[in-house]
């Protein structure tokens, strides 16, 4: 009868260092599913933000300016602003690099281990993270650009009115286009994405505890998806105007 492998002498070395790339996976998703935890946090109260502007002009507007004197007079203007905006770009830093990270190690053990023949619904899932991750990214930029840093407003000069930023830049066809794909993409990358987290964080433990988890996941990634949608979709059909 041969020796068991796991406990061969020579094979010590080998099982340290697998142990320590596992403690290192699961620290990656560890800290991929807090920051991701975060940004769903965060885009549920800028979703509810942004339905502010069927209350009109001066609605919206007062809630932005809102935003900026959050916390006064503990706060300098804008202080609870920046306290937001550096967490958030932590939690990016943080949910990139794991990501990056953790993608690298897939690519790393699969070529060492064996050649993949047939895409399966996990391979899928992991394109739809990984590329969808990549796509919401650069929609982060671009809206950034459009609507916090450059103020971008593609019918017009730059303003400083963002109510009238988001009405004139949903009144372009194709940039609502890009923003309704924008959000399918982020209601399914957090459909996948919170289920992970919640295998991760070990909250799917019981059947009960998955089909929770699995209901709130869809839950959330509607209300996000259609709830960011309406505002451009009623600016188009006209819901929403100057
Ligand atoms: C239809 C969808 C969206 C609309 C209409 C929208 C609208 C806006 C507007 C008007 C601002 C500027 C607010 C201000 O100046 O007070 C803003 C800022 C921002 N948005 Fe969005 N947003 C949308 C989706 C998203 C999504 C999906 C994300 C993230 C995944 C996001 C992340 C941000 C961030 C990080 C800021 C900057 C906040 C700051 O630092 O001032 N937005 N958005």
């Amino acid at each position: 009868m041969s020796t068991p492998t796991a406990t061969h002498p020579s094979n010590q070395p080998a099982l340290v260092t697998g142990a320590r790339a596992a403690r290192t996976t699961i620290f990656l998703k560890i800290a991929m599913a807090s920051s991701g935890l975060v940004f769903i946090a965060f885009v549920l109260l800028h979703m509810y933000g942004n339905l502010h502007a069927f209350a009109g002009h001066d609605a919206f507007n007062e809630y932005a300016e809102h935003l900026r004197t959050l916390g006064e007079p503990m706060l300098p203007h804008t202080g609870a602003l920046w306290i937001i905006r550096i967490v958030l770009i932590a939690s990016l830093a943080v949910h990139v690099t794991s990501a990056f990270m953790l993608w690298h190690r897939a690519g790393k053990a699969r070529r060492t281990k064996y050649v993949m023949k047939k895409r399966t619904g996990a391979t899928y899932a992991s394109l739809l993270m990984r590329w969808g991750g990549v796509t919401l990214l650069l929609f982060i930029v671009w809206h950034l650009l459009n609507f916090t840093i450059g103020k971008v407003n593609v019918t017009g000069g730059p303003t400083n009115d963002p109510y009238n930023l988001v009405v004139d830049s949903f009144s372009t066809w194709w940039l609502t286009l890009i923003y309704l794909a924008a959000m399918a993409m982020l209601g399914a990358h957090l459909h996948h994405g919170f289920w992970s987290a919640m295998q991760t964080l070990g909250w799917t433990s019981t059947a009960r505890a998955r089909n929770l988890a699995k209901a709130v996941g869809l839950t959330v990634a509607l209300i996000i998806t259609i709830g960011f949608s309406l505002v451009p979709l009623a600016v188009m059909f006209g819901a929403i105007s100057k």
